[in-house]
């Protein structure tokens, strides 16, 4: 599967958060300085957004805005519960400044 352009890296700020849909799908794309890491935005305990959540640049970790499931945004892994599911981590790589977006990690 191809790879997305979804800008520019310096429209992502460091150490922040934004949702950008890719394929159709809501994901979340998180900057730490020149690392960019892209999962899906929505939690798998229940329906909420981790992008409305807090994004903890220092230990790679957002927490659900709703009951507080905090995930490994470089891979997706739960880290604490409720929930019990990883959410879905994709390849990121940068080019020219650009960032894309690819296929889902396996
Ligand atoms: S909806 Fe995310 S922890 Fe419950």
């Amino acid at each position: 599967m191809n790879f997305v352009n979804i800008g520019a890296l310096d429209e992502f700020p460091d150490e922040g958060m934004r949702q950008v849909m890719v394929r159709g799908e809501p994901l979340g794309i998180y900057r730490v300085g020149e690392s960019v890491y892209a999962i899906h935005d929505v939690c798998t305990h229940e329906e909420a957004f981790l992008t409305d959540g807090e994004f903890d640049a220092d230990d790679c970790e957002v927490e659900c805005p709703r009951h507080g499931s905090r995930f490994n945004v470089a891979n997706g892994d739960v880290r604490i519960l409720p929930a019990t599911k990883p959410v879905a981590s994709y390849q990121v790589k940068l080019e020219e400044g650009n960032v894309l977006v690819g296929p889902q990690k396996v």
